[in-house]
């Protein structure tokens, strides 16, 4: 492989991720009339203090963003190929021009926390503010996971993981302002290569 600078037309260094991928989610919150709004988020990724954390970076005013900085917490659903009409509708419209409203969606409150989550989602996280640091043009957002509501199937130790992992068909998208589907392809286990010392 021969691999080169990523470069702008001016010569400059690029910087985009690409083809890197990532999973997108839906962020909940409840508007100060108690609408729930919702927007569509990549940044997204877990950190450790203790035990897991979440945490994410929202650019730019967002209505999102002013719903968590008032309620301190929010819900993280995750995109699967059947909600991705949804979410990237969601994630075209600002909340501060668009009543996100959609009649017929399955809207219901956290377990844990007051927060609206996708009952279509089979993947969400109810989250809590634990620390904000703000950016000079956006704000990551380190959260404490107050619950995880999962589509019950997911629970199922009869079924192995993989085939449980199909379940869920999650959509990934990249710097290229794409989405794409998981073809479910199993590669081994983590730690499988742990005794097997690379002989390249
Ligand atoms: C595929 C996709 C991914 C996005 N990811 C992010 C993100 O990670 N961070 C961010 O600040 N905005 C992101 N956005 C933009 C927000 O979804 C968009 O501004 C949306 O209107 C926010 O909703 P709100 O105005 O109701 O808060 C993304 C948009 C799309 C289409």
């Amino acid at each position: 492989m021969k691999k080169i600078p990523l470069k702008n037309t001016d010569g400059t260094p690029e910087k985009t991720n690409g083809f890197c991928p990532q999973t997108p989610f839906l962020y909940g919150t409840y508007k100060e009339d108690g609408r729930p709004n919702f927007g569509l988020f990549n940044w997204f990724s877990y950190c450790w203090d203790g035990e897991l954390h979440v945490m994410c970076c929202i650019g730019g005013a967002k209505l999102t963003k002013d719903r968590i900085h008032a309620t301190g917490v929010f819900s993280a659903n995750l995109v699967t190929e059947q909600m991705l009409p949804l979410a990237d509708w969601f994630g075209s419209n600002p909340g501060y021009e668009t009543d996100k409203r959609i009649d017929g969606l399955s809207i219901e409150r956290g377990a844990a926390l007051n927060v609206p989550t996708l009952a279509d989602s089979p993947y969400t996280y109810e989250l809590e503010v634990k620390q904000n640091i703000p950016l000079d043009e956006g704000e990551i957002f380190i959260c404490r996971i107050a619950n995880i509501l999962i589509d019950e199937r997911l629970t199922d130790e009869t079924a192995s993981v993989d085939e449980r992992f199909k379940l869920v068909s999650p959509v990934l998208l990249t710097g290229t302002e794409r989405y794409y589907g998981v073809t479910p392809n199993a590669l081994g286990k983590w730690n499988q290569w742990k005794n097997t010392k690379p002989a390249l």
